[in-house]
């Protein structure tokens, strides 16, 4: 798992003044909003005995914790302690670590990591959010896979006639042509000429009406760390999905999806829409699910490729980069597993580079990145 990206953690309607806890990268946070409505996105484990600050209350801008009360503000700095009398000090070491939001695309994006602002990957752009022709629906499941396999799927054209059927590829010709693939230091995409399926269903009876193309134009993209995009030019208009695979913990993950449309773009057709994407997660889910081994090799020679896997090959080589780069998280960091833990680690947050003041001020210790073995 890459720590050092903007992550898409919640729906952005999701987080209120009520404190709501989130996982990803096997870590808990705590997401709330200030008093003027900034997402604020803090540690979820209280330094002083570890009770979860999603259980707490917000008033004004701070968040106190159920046990004792300490209440921290949102650059994680603890300013009460009830426990003291009037007098005495709040300790330096008295604060959790606070991540840097965004909200964008109706999603709360966390920083998760400690790079500096100028420093940091780009949050994708996702044009059809803004474009009033196209309309969106989320949707959301959870599956007992790694988030990469999950991703690595979606990007994979060579599965779709197997696993999906007729859905949007045809098993009679399973053949992928060539592609080029456009890649820059925190995306890849290529185009894909896809064997039209037969219409079929409702989308298919009005498809009928029109003369069916040999070939279905897709996309398919990857963005680090764990989004990737689907774009099918269907003949009635284009169908895009962009899948957010949070990892939840190095075997499970939480697919949050947005599903743009520009046709039947009227409010009735959300619940269909919605079908569509489910089917299809519900068919890739059993096949994901029963990858091995569970989490993607470090070494491209594990496994075997070949021309269709372009896109994938091309993951790996650049996560091994990040990795070497001392950006991966797993293992040891994790703490939201089955195993009972005596000691929590921490992703290490901006304010424990920028305030080397504050070199000692931190009771959880930050990982200092894992190793490719
Ligand atoms: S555990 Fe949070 S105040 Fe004591
Ligand atoms: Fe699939």
């Amino acid at each position: 798992m890459l720590k050092n990206f903007w992550y898409a953690v919640e729906f952005a309607d999701r987080v209120t003044r009520r404190p709501g806890r989130v996982v990803c990268l096997g870590q808990e946070f705590v997401l709330y909003r200030t008093a003027s409505g900034a997402p604020v996105c803090l540690s979820n484990l209280c330094v002083h005995r570890g009770a979860a600050l999603s259980m707490g209350t917000v008033s004004g801008d701070v968040i106190a914790c159920p046990y004792h009360g300490w209440q921290y503000d949102p650059q994680g700095a603890c300013v009460n302690i009830p426990a003291n009398g009037p007098g005495r000090t709040i300790p330096r070491k008295a604060r959790v670590d606070s991540y840097p939001t965004i909200e964008r695309y109706g999603l709360v994006w966390a920083f998760l990591g400690d790079l500096p602002e100028d420093e940091r990957p780009p949050i994708p752009v996702i044009p059809e959010f803004d474009d009033p022709t196209f309309r969106h629906v989320r949707y959301e499941m959870e599956i007992d896979a790694n988030y990469e396999r999950a991703f690595e799927n979606v990007v994979d054209a060579a599965h779709t006639p197997f696993v999906h059927g007729t859905a949007f590829g045809n098993p009679d010709k399973p053949e992928i042509p060539d592609f080029r693939i456009r890649q820059t230091d925190w995306s890849a995409e290529a185009d894909f000429e896809l064997s039209t399926p037969p219409p079929k269903g409702t989308w298919g009876l009005l498809w009928k009406r029109r003369p069916t193309p040999e070939y279905l134009s897709v996309t398919n993209a990857w963005y680090l760390p764990n989004i990737v995009k689907l774009h099918v030019r269907l003949p009635i208009g284009d169908l895009l999905l962009y899948d957010f695979n949070i990892p939840l913990s190095e075997d499970r993950t939480l697919i949050k999806i947005l599903g743009f449309r520009n046709f039947f773009t009227g409010a009735w057709a959300d619940g269909n829409t919605r079908k569509r994407i489910e089917k299809i997660l519900l068919q890739d889910r059993p096949v994901v699910e029963s990858q091995r081994p569970e989490l993607l090799p470090y070494d491209l020679s594990e496994e075997l490729h070949v021309r269709s896997d372009g896109l994938q090959v091309a993951y790996r080589r650049r996560r091994l980069e990040l990795v070497k780069r001392g950006w991966w998280v797993g293992g040891d960091d994790i703490i939201t597993g089955e195993t009972p833990r005596r000691s929590a680690t921490i992703i290490a947050s901006p304010a424990r580079r920028e305030n080397p003041e504050l070199a000692g001020a931190w009771v959880h210790k930050a990982r200092t990145g894992g190793t490719a073995q």
